[in-house]
């Protein structure tokens, strides 16, 4: 929970639902959803023949309908063919944030910032980019430095596991044991370089609640974010394990005020009821009390 806000805002993404653009009821039933961010999907969940008709039908929508929550388009791949007509489609629909595919290298994020950049793009329009390949996880480290630099428009990492499976040839296992280890790396990667968010991979199976559950556990004690998912079903039970618990936001609220009591000004270590607290976890107070901010706030809304 300790993460740089220098660059990057406190965001809520406890579940991060995947859309398919082209369906027409996938897209009208978001408004009623209470995901935190929604990925307007025009890569794998497309057929090839079918791009064309979602991109327009995703401009279209989007025109017409702005649900409450962060809306992220992923697009193909720049050098897919499809990829930069997305782009500009992407653009044009004004999303938060649009998620690159296939990330590999920082050369795939910096060409997408500066042609954001060529196009008069705001500067509040974010890039998250997918984790997905061998060379993805390898250079993770590499690509999430780009956070800093390009414009600190990389915002987010998400992981590909359906994707990274098939091109290493690691089974698709309860537990994910053969996994984990590439699933840290990733973490590791993305709060050391550019303080990014990360949100775990998809589920495939969103009939097994006890299933997902156990993995939203695991991705929730591994540091992740939230989970990248594919049914509404998913949405709340990803919320409530992603979310804050309610005596750790106590706690949270109990050192932020014993920081700002006049007598511990200045200090750098105080006692708090018998336990040592450090200014180090005063940032980690501020983060998680701002979560459970945005929570309330979501709640209210909804
Ligand atoms: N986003 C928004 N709404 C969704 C949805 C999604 N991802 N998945 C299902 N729904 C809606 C359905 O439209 C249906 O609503 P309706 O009755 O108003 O039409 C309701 O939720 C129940 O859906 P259900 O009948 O249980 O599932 P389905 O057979 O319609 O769809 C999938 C199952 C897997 C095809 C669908 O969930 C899906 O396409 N998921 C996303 C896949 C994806 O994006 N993959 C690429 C990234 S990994
Ligand atoms: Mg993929």
């Amino acid at each position: 929970m300790s993460k740089s806000t220098e660059h990057h805002p406190v965001r809520l993404r406890r579940s991060v639902l995947c859309v398919p653009a082209d369906n027409a009821r996938a897209l009208a039933k978001v408004a009623e959803l209470a995901t935190d961010a929604a990925i307007f999907d025009l890569e794998d969940a497309v057929a090839p023949e079918r791009k064309a008709e979602a991109r327009a039908a995703l401009v279209r929508h989007l025109s017409e309908s702005r649900p409450d929550c962060e809306i992220v388009i992923r697009i193909n791949a720049i050098g897919s063919g499809f990829g930069q007509e997305d782009l500009a489609a992407a653009l044009a629909a004004g999303p938060d944030a649009i998620l690159l595919p296939k990330v590999e290298s920082p050369a795939d994020i910096q060409a997408a910032a500066d042609w954001l950049t060529e196009n008069d793009a705001p500067e509040t329009l974010r890039l998250w980019a997918m984790i997905e390949t061998p060379r993805g996880v390898i250079n993770a480290p590499v690509i999430a430095e780009a956070g800093r630099t390009f414009g600190g428009r990389l915002d987010c990492f998400v992981v590909g596991l359906n994707d990274l499976r098939k091109d290493t040839g690691v089974p698709d296992r309860p537990g994910r044991p053969y996994l984990i280890p590439w699933l840290m790396q990733i973490l590791l990667a993305a709060r050391g370089g550019g303080g990014l968010d990360v949100i775990d991979a998809v589920f495939n199976d969103f009939r097994d609640a006890d299933g997902f559950d156990e993995e939203c556990r695991q991705g929730r004690d591994m540091g992740y974010d939230g989970k990248m998912l594919i049914h509404p079903a998913q949405i709340g039970p990803a919320n409530e394990r992603f979310g804050v618990e309610q005596i750790a936001v106590d706690e949270a609220r109990a050192i932020i005020a014993a920081f700002s009591a006049p007598e511990n000004a200045g200090k750098g270590v105080i006692n708090l009821n018998g336990r040592m607290v450090e200014r180090l976890h005063l940032d980690q107070a501020v983060t998680l009390a701002a979560k459970a901010d945005l929570i309330e706030q979501r709640k209210t809304r909804s």
